[in-house]
């Protein structure tokens, strides 16, 4: 079986549609076609500055969302990324093999630390994409299920895989990303222009998976749109009504050309009030499977041990060979 990897960040708790849609929905999927690990990044969160309690309460909630949302322990390998020290130890090595430049260059970098100044960025948040290549590197990954946002990381983890690999041998797997191109980026439902996002959306921009469904059903009718009235997928001119069709396919399995037809005739009104019940209909058992898992922080937290005792066996053969052959002496 090929094996993927990816991760989600913990930061702020609940997760939005953008990272069901765009990643956790794939993982779902991937855990009976690969051999599959999942991880909530808290090492990446602290690149920017965390409440060390909400952070070790967000990082269960994150966990117990992943479950919620349908991945199984039995099934795939659910851990948390500081439970696995080798991330933090590969990323070293592979901070020695990253130009200065070339992590000057990507561009979520460049936007935060531009949006937050350099003095309150931190060197974490710098190296983060390289601490993301150690994550993806570290259990030989096939392909990596992200949001279209994590393409140019990918990038950089292929560069930094072949570099080591010409310069010490063969060592990694030269991963792929996998990017559905329907839900690669969902946007904010206030500014279709934007992606939605925890950083930037406003309040009414974003759908998050743990408010009251009635909360998100108000923003989803009130869902920014166009002065035209078909409903028709075109991203260009009509990018808030194709968002909506992008979720409202996703989420039922119609294809977007079945809700054209459906909707035709119809003005949006009838498009944001049978999404949001759609939305409604997925977000409640959703809610309730999370809160169970938060409720039962004992089961959640064994199933994590496994998951990083699992993720560390593999974890640990890639770093045993990577600093033998970068001529790390053997601690005998
Ligand atoms: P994070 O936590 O920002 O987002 C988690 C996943 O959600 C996707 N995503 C979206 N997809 C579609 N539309 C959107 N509006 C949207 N917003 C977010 C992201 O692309 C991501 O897949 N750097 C990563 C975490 C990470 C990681 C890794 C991922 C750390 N190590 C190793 C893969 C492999 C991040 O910050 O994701």
């Amino acid at each position: 079986r090929p094996r993927v990897l990816s991760g989600i960040q913990p930061t702020s708790g609940s997760f939005h549609l953008g990272n069901y849609l765009g990643a956790v929905r794939q993982w779902v999927a991937q855990q009976d076609t690969h051999d599959a690990f999942y991880m909530v990044v808290d090492l990446h969160a602290l690149t920017v500055v965390q409440d060390p309690e909400a952070l070790r309460a967000d990082s269960r909630v994150a966990a117990a969302q992943l479950l919620a949302a349908g991945l199984d322990p039995e099934r795939c390998t659910v851990f948390i990324q500081s439970h696995v020290p080798e991330h933090a130890q590969l990323g070293w090595v592979l901070n020695c093999l990253t130009g200065f430049g070339e992590a000057s260059r990507m561009t979520q970098f460049k936007d935060k630390s531009v949006k937050q100044g350099t003095d309150r960025t931190t060197v974490g948040l710098f190296t983060y994409p390289v601490l993301m290549a150690a994550d993806i590197l570290l259990y030989q990954s096939d392909a990596v299920p992200v949001g279209g946002d994590q393409r140019q990381h990918l990038e950089l983890t292929r560069v930094l895989a072949e570099r080591f690999n010409g310069r010490y041998g063969e060592t990694f797997k030269v991963p792929d990303a996998f990017i559905v191109p329907e839900t690669a980026r969902i946007t904010d439902l206030q500014d279709p222009a934007l992606k939605m996002s925890k950083s930037s959306s406003t309040p009414k921009g974003i759908v998050n998976l743990l408010d009251e469904p009635k909360v998100s059903a108000k923003k989803i009718k009130s869902a920014v749109t166009d002065t035209d009235t078909v409903i028709r997928y075109d991203e260009e001119n009509k990018p808030g009504v194709s968002n909506l069709l992008t979720i409202y396919a996703a989420l039922t399995g119609a294809t977007v050309a079945d809700l054209e037809q459906r909707y035709e005739g119809k003005g949006y009104g009838a498009l944001k009030t049978d999404l949001a019940e759609v939305y409604t209909e997925w977000a409640t058992p959703f809610r309730d499977r999370t809160r169970e898992y938060l409720d039962d922080p004992e089961t959640l937290d064994s199933i994590l041990a496994k998951g990083a005792e699992k993720a560390r066996a593999v974890a640990a053969e890639t770093l045993a060979r990577v600093y033998e052959r970068v001529g790390f002496l053997p601690a005998k």
